[in-house]
């Protein structure tokens, strides 16, 4: 672990967001690079579970170098307190996204690819001796995607995560009500195709614009209601949606890249350089509301344009 003096050179500039297990803030370094830093919740410091899912976060976050995945920046401790710093996503999140409204189909289908890859890349890590690691990230949800604003998506938010051998406490729940897999909600232990069912959850709720399941409830036991009673989607899609949310996990994707590659070829034919736009131009719309950044400035041909 790095001494907490890394962390010395970030200066906190304001509050970011207060999560289910997190508090985070913005931050910048002397050459004004922003960064997130996260810590556990003031309220919640002193319960254990919750301590392990942080030190458990640290862990995967700093030893994963993904596309989609948030870089991990630092951690360390600063007066007693475990700190995690992280590239700052300039964009918004999958959930402030869906609060306005649902996704075209070619964007929901570019952010299903991309978190299908992160995770499929999870998936398949290898120990040294090149066994399966088995990680699980445990907790998909719209809360933990950031799409940034070259309009790709990222996955943060590692507190939910597993593998083989973690220090993880049998039966604990993890991941949010809405979200998790039947098996998750059991208690029983979750494996890479409890991530998919989730993502099956996420990629409905793009589509149709509301939650699938109340976020009260863990109960899986309702039928899903078709995709195509609600939206236009190709069959590839519909069958693919199923599959992510079969109960019975045997059903599910053998491998998750699998599944991401069924999302790359459907979002082919819906453009994917629009849907990106599309993507980018929302996040950058959320992230100017949110955190007032300046207005794009206006070159001097756009300005004559505009006269
Ligand atoms: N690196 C980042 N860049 C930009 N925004 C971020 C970043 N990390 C987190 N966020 C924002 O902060 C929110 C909370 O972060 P995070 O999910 O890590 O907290 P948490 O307490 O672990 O959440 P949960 O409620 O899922 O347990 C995210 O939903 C996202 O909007
Ligand atoms: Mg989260």
């Amino acid at each position: 672990m790095l001494s907490g003096d890394v962390l010395q050179r970030f200066h906190v500039k304001r509050p970011l967001a207060k999560g289910g297990m997190g508090e985070l803030w913005l931050a910048d370094d002397e050459q004004h690079h922003d960064v997130v830093l996260k810590t556990v919740r003031d309220d919640l410091k002193d319960d254990d579970e919750v301590r392990r899912c942080f030190r458990r976060e640290i862990a995967v976050t700093a030893s994963v170098t993904h596309e989609h995945i948030v870089h991990h920046v630092a951690h360390g401790q600063v007066a007693g307190v475990e700190v995690l710093a992280l590239e700052h996503i300039t964009g918004a999140s999958l959930a402030e996204l869906l609060d306005r409204s649902a996704l075209p189909l070619g964007a929901a289908l570019c952010v299903a690819e991309d978190v299908a890859r992160a995770l499929a890349y999870l998936h398949s890590l290898k120990d040294v001796d090149g066994a399966a690691l088995e990680v699980v990230h445990g907790d998909i949800s719209p809360q933990n995607v950031v799409i940034d604003r070259f309009g790709q998506a990222l996955l943060i938010d590692f507190g939910g995560a597993t593998w083989r051998g973690a220090d993880v406490t049998p039966g604990m729940l993890v991941g949010k009500p809405g979200y998790i897999s039947p098996e998750q909600a059991r208690g029983e232990p979750v494996d890479r195709r409890s991530d998919q069912f989730a993502l099956g959850v996420v990629l409905w709720e793009m589509l149709v614009g509301r939650a699938l399941f109340s976020n009260e409830d863990v109960r899986r036991d309702l039928p899903v209601p078709p995709l195509s009673q609600f939206v236009p989607v190709p069959y590839v899609i519909e069958a693919a949606v199923v599959r992510l949310l079969a109960h019975d996990r045997e059903a599910r994707f053998t491998s998750t890249e699998e599944a991401a590659d069924v999302f790359a070829g459907a979002a082919w034919a819906h453009g994917v350089d629009d849907s990106r736009l599309w993507l980018a131009e929302r996040a950058w719309q959320i992230a100017a509301e949110l955190e007032a950044l300046p207005a794009p400035v206006i070159t001097s041909t756009s300005a004559r344009t505009l006269r």
